[in-house]
């Protein structure tokens, strides 16, 4: 269970990036291509939400099974860097990026057919996302291994 879990959400991580990449992609095209803001476009920021929805659920679970996660929850893990990573800021930085995609999201699909605005809406809040998720990647266990 542990072992398939942390293959898939570490797999997932690739879909992730991508996912944000395109949807994001596609906003800044849309945005500076000053182009008026259409259910095909709200279709192409659907490709970031959808990955990053289901990795968050798939890192919930891990973070209950994972011996780095919940269950190494103490004042000594506070105080070692890489144990706070996996079992504080990764996690909480990761639902903050995910929230924010939800409200990029959100608000463009209430722009439909209003000019560029929801490219916008996309273009800011994914890119912010994706910085939050760059930062705090475990960049020391992956990728590889
Ligand atoms: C956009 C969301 C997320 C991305 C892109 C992401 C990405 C990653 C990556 C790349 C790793 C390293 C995997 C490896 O070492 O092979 C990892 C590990 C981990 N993640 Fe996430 N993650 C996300 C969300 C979350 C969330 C929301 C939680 C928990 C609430 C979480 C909990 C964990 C845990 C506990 C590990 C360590 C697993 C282990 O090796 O035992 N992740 N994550
Ligand atoms: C912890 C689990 C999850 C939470 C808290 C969550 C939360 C939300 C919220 C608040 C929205 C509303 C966005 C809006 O205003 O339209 C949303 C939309 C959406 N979620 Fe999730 N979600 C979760 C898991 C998933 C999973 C597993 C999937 C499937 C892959 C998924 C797919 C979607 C899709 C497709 C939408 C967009 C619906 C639309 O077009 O309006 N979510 N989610």
């Amino acid at each position: 269970m542990y072992t398939g879990l942390q293959h898939l959400h570490s797999y997932m991580a690739y879909l992730v990036l991508l996912g944000l990449l395109i949807s994001l992609g596609a906003a800044l095209a849309g945005l500076f291509g000053n182009k008026t803001f259409t259910d095909k476009d709200r279709k192409l920021g659907l490709i970031g939400l959808i990955t990053t929805h289901l990795q968050i659920v798939f890192g919930l679970i891990l973070y209950f099974v994972s011996p780095l996660g919940v269950s190494n929850f103490s004042g000594d893990s506070m105080k070692d860097s890489v144990s706070r990573l996996y079992m504080l800021e990764h996690p909480l930085t990761m639902v903050i990026a995910v929230v924010l995609v939800t409200i990029g999201y959100s608000k463009a699909k209430r722009l439909i057919g209003q000019g560029s605005a929801g490219f916008k809406s996309i273009a800011i809040f994914y890119a912010i996302a994706l910085i939050l998720i760059l930062v705090r990647i475990p960049w020391i266990s992956w990728p590889g291994n």
